[in-house]
């Protein structure tokens, strides 16, 4: 049997008529830019997210970069992040010539680790970017307060968890902005690069549209310096339709997830830890073990395609090494990326698939 880590087609053949007539409709109408199908999807975004605007855009990267804008952070600032996201995470910070400030992440969740958020404070610090990594949110409330407590600003990088829930919250709706990407193997993913941003806050949703729309509320006058980073109404089309399903999608995500749990039972294989409070919308099922690269092989060697996220953690990458980080400085996240091995998840995964990937592990 061949089981593919993602199979984007299959998702493609389920909608195929009623989303080829969404995208018929966008060049009927000749809406390319912006426009009706992105006002559209952007309504129902928010009301998904449970947050009173959202704001389409390029990519998730343009949602942290702008967020960034939005919330001030410039020159000579400082933002601490996770040290293990993907490295968009940090590219928003060095976009606005701030200072990415890393921190390690906890040993069972792979998320922020809160209590070694405060040593990296210091007064140019202005806000702190949480990661709800792999779909799982971290420890939203614990960093809130952090960040209340030295008056900054938190935003949440959701680009893996669209629909997930921290204690009966949805993500994205409990920080000053949340930051989503709709890229095409993302749990709502577009037809091309795509992203958005949700908040609670007007002021931060008529700045992030007006910096999509170089600098400009009116046509052609322009208050700031801006940008072109404004949705594709294909895209808007297309996420419009697909938004209709997401909380379907996860669930068989969740689905999924519960039979890689209970069915693994070979001690070899570790998992992600995820505390009740946490409704994980699993994105990606990463496991880790101590022989990574033997593991990946011997999978290969049964069918089974297998990705790794992210073999290099960003402070020891070279676009990051004037900052003068060195192996050794973030353990945890070092160990993970060592270790870390995601298998197939995406919800057309069959059960068959499932079990003939749980039994391939257990044999090993
Ligand atoms: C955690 C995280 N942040 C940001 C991004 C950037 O999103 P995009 O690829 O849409 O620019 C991604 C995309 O993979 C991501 O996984």
């Amino acid at each position: 049997m061949k089981v593919p880590f993602l199979d984007l087609k299959r998702q493609y053949l389920k909608l195929k008529a009623e989303i080829d007539s969404a995208v018929q409709e966008v060049v009927e109408a000749s809406a390319f830019s912006g426009g009706p199908y992105v006002e559209n999807f952007e309504k129902a975004f928010a009301r998904h997210t449970e947050t009173k605007f959202s704001a389409g855009l390029g990519s998730g990267t343009d949602a942290l970069h702008l967020a960034m804008r939005a919330i001030g952070v410039g020159e000579g600032d400082e933002v601490i992040l996770p040290v293990n996201t993907f490295i968009a995470t940090a590219w928003a910070v060095s976009y606005v010539n701030a200072t990415p400030v890393f921190v390690d992440c906890e040993p069972g969740t792979w998320s922020i680790d809160p209590a070694k958020i405060e040593e990296r404070i210091t007064k140019r610090t202005k806000a702190i970017i949480g990661v709800h990594l792999f779909g799982k949110p971290f420890d939203v409330d614990k960093v809130k307060d952090i960040a209340d407590g030295y008056g900054l600003k938190l935003i949440e990088d959701c680009a893996q968890a669209q629909g997930a829930r921290y204690n009966g919250r949805r993500v994205g709706s409990i920080g000053e902005i949340g930051c989503f990407s709709f890229y095409p193997g993302k749990n709502l993913g577009a037809w091309g690069e795509a992203g958005g941003v949700a908040t609670n806050d007007a002021g931060y949703d008529s700045a992030i549209k007006a910096l999509r729309n170089h600098g400009s509320k009116e046509k052609y006058y322009h208050e700031t310096l801006g940008f072109n980073m404004r949705m594709d109404g294909i895209q808007g089309a297309v996420l419009g339709v697909k938004i209709k399903y997401l909380d379907g999608w996860n669930q068989r995500r969740r689905e999924l997830s519960a039979r890689y749990r209970c069915g693994v039972t070979n001690p070899k294989i570790r998992m992600q830890s995820c505390p009740g409070g946490y409704e994980s919308v699993y994105h990606l099922f990463v496991v880790t073990s101590d022989d990574r690269d033997g593991l990946k092989k011997y999978l290969d060697g049964k069918g089974i395609q297998t990705l790794i996220h992210y073999p290099l953690p960003i402070h020891l990458q070279k676009a990051y090494s004037h900052l003068g980080y060195r192996a050794g400085d973030f353990p945890v996240a070092e160990a993970l990326s060592a270790g870390c091995l995601s298998l197939p998840m995406f919800p057309e995964l069959t059960d068959e698939e499932a079990g003939y990937v749980i039994e391939a592990l257990n044999n090993y």
